[in-house]
């Protein structure tokens, strides 16, 4: 049932303020503002590397926790896609912890990758949406989102939920690890806790995003571009837009732009720029500055809008200030919604696009 929303994609979109709140609720204790993980079959503080693997957006929900596991735990990630690690003869640290994220908890390359490294002696934990999956059953531990069914085959509230278990247990692990006092857990646990009202402020604005979905509707390659962790938060937005618009879009790392990708800058192009006010703005700015002027279309969105005048954007779309730990969850809203409005306003088939599964159980 779809609700007042004319398809499941938007509804999905519209539940996240809600199950992010039941997931984020079953791992934080207000009380004690701690995070509780569920019970580990080994010693988290003895962690020393960790491996995680995943496809599609799960993949960039798993880059996400690189950079916040990297940061509070001071613990080494590295993160691959499912199909390129399991053929890769990857090297396993004795008694490493893998980590494995999926919607689905199907998906076969990622399944398969699991098995590899669980025959490779690792620790395997599993952060899945579906609790009777196979790789929910074939992990040592599960960390499971309770994003509830997702039907529309571009994923949103699921990636949203696994967001909220990985920052949950980077947050763990740093305490584990010694790095994150008591006072920080709680600082940081109250933190997440805001996340589901912040969503839902900003989801309160969509209307703003569909005069630029409008414009992007008309584009045939758009960029989306961000530093940091709102890297891979860029890239979601192009897998996003392109899976449901067919409009070819691609996320780059802002710094990288100048290495080959600005030669596609043109008066046509529109840049979709990510890029809060946090330690690397001025990074950011310069880097958008210098896609302005090759005539690149910027639509900012960020807490700091009047870094342009009106006149030299494209388009806007202004966020709530947030911090590394609670950002890519609401940066992730806008680029799902432009994606969606502008499917919309393709006419595209936006729950069932062509060419994809729900869930891709063939390699
Ligand atoms: C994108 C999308 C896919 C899935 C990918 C992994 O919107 O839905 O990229 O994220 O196929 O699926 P799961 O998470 O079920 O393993």
């Amino acid at each position: 049932d779809k609700g007042n929303h004319r398809h499941f994609m938007q509804k999905e979109i519209f539940e996240q303020p809600t199950v992010v709140a039941q997931t984020l609720g079953r791992l934080l204790d207000p009380n004690t503002g701690s995070v509780r993980l569920p019970d580990l079959p080994f010693d988290l503080g003895s962690v020393k590397r960790i491996t995680i693997v995943a496809c599609g957006t799960s993949f960039y929900a798993g880059m996400v926790a690189k950079y916040w596991i990297e940061k509070f735990a001071r613990v080494g990630v590295d993160v691959d896609i499912a199909s390129e690690f399991r053929y890769r003869d990857p090297v396993y640290e004795t008694g490493g912890l893998a980590l494995f994220i999926s919607q689905s908890g199907e998906t076969a390359d990622t399944l398969a990758a699991l098995r590899h490294a669980k025959a490779g002696g690792q620790h395997i934990a599993a952060v899945v949406n579906v609790p009777q999956s196979t790789m929910a059953r074939e992990a040592d531990v599960v960390l499971p989102t309770y994003a509830g069914p997702e039907i529309g085959v571009a994923s949103t509230k699921a990636f949203t939920c696994q967001l909220a278990v990985l920052a949950s247990f980077a947050v763990a692990l740093g305490r584990a690890k010694g790095h994150v006092s008591e006072a920080e857990e709680a600082k940081m646990v109250a933190d997440l806790e805001r996340i589901p009202s912040q969503m839902a402020k900003i989801l309160h604005h969509q209307e703003d995003l569909v005069d630029i979905a409008r414009k992007l509707a008309k584009a045939r390659d758009i960029l989306f571009v961000g530093r940091g962790i709102h890297y891979p938060i860029a890239m979601e937005g192009a897998l996003k837009l392109k899976e449901i618009s067919y409009i070819h879009a691609e996320g780059y790392a802002a710094g990288e732009l100048k290495h080959g990708p600005i030669a596609l800058i043109d008066e046509n192009v529109p840049v979709i720029g990510l890029a809060p006010s946090d330690g690397l703005f001025d990074k950011s700015l310069s880097n958008l500055q210098e896609i302005m002027a090759r005539k690149g279309r910027l639509i900012l969105v960020s807490d700091h809008l009047t870094a342009f005048t009106e006149n030299e954007m494209h388009g806007s779309f202004a966020m709530p200030s947030a911090s590394d730990l609670t950002s890519p969850f609401l940066y992730a809203l806008p680029v799902q919604l432009l994606a969606y409005h502008t499917a919309v306003e393709k006419g595209t088939d936006v729950d069932q696009p062509r060419n994809l599964a729900k869930a891709v159980t063939v390699e």
